[in-house]
């Protein structure tokens, strides 16, 4: 089962793709993740979805329209998103991919409350589906440099496994064609 994790930073030592990559670690064998690095992407032009999409961006769709559930933690930015990953959400707002997909937002605890509440009206808007047990907030008290480090955390470690567990069990059924959607919430 593919799944697409988002980092919301661009930066090398980013926590939040540590929280991906520790995430990817304690899935459920039948997970396969792919990252996607937000900075390929081109800025956001309503223009440049007239004719033939530009290559990145229609590559991104094809990985959201493949997986079947994305992952997503983002760090806060002035109390609002990073730029670089609206513009990768702006990239899907216009796609046949986006809607109605299985999304799980991690975060670190105690952080970002302002970007969370934000990407939750935005994944809103967008027709994702939010899956309320899988999107945790991580307790990691700013031991979060590397995937090591958050899997060093028993608490970390344990609510990361939980949280992809439920993942997979929410979308399995779905992705399989089958109809127990019921376990995917929306909760926003
Ligand atoms: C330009 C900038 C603005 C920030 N604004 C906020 C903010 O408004 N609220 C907050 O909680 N943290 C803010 N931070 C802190 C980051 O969200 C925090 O360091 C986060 O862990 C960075 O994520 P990363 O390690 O994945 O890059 C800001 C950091 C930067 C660089």
């Amino acid at each position: 089962m593919k799944l697409l994790a988002i980092s919301g930073s661009l930066r090398r030592g980013s926590s939040n793709s540590a929280l991906l990559e520790a995430a990817a670690a304690v899935a459920p064998q039948e997970a396969e993740f792919e990252f996607y690095d937000i900075g390929r992407l081109p800025h956001f032009n309503p223009d440049l979805e007239m004719g033939a999409l530009p290559s990145e961006p229609a590559a991104l769709r094809a990985r959201v329209g493949r997986a079947a559930g994305l992952v997503i933690s983002t760090p806060e930015y002035a109390h609002g998103l990073p730029g670089s990953f609206k513009n990768a959400l702006d990239w899907l707002v216009g796609s046949v991919e986006f809607p109605n997909k299985p999304v799980a937002l991690l975060w670190t605890e105690g952080r970002g409350e302002h970007a969370q509440m934000s990407l939750r009206e935005i994944l809103r808007t967008m027709s994702a589906q939010l899956v309320a047990d899988a999107s945790i907030a991580v307790p990691l008290y700013g031991r979060a440099s590397t995937a090591e480090a958050v899997l060093a955390d028993a608490d970390a470690r344990t609510a990361l496994t939980h949280a992809m567990s439920a993942f997979i069990s929410a979308i399995g059924p779905r992705s399989r064609g089958e109809a127990a959607v019921g376990a995917v919430t929306r909760n926003h």
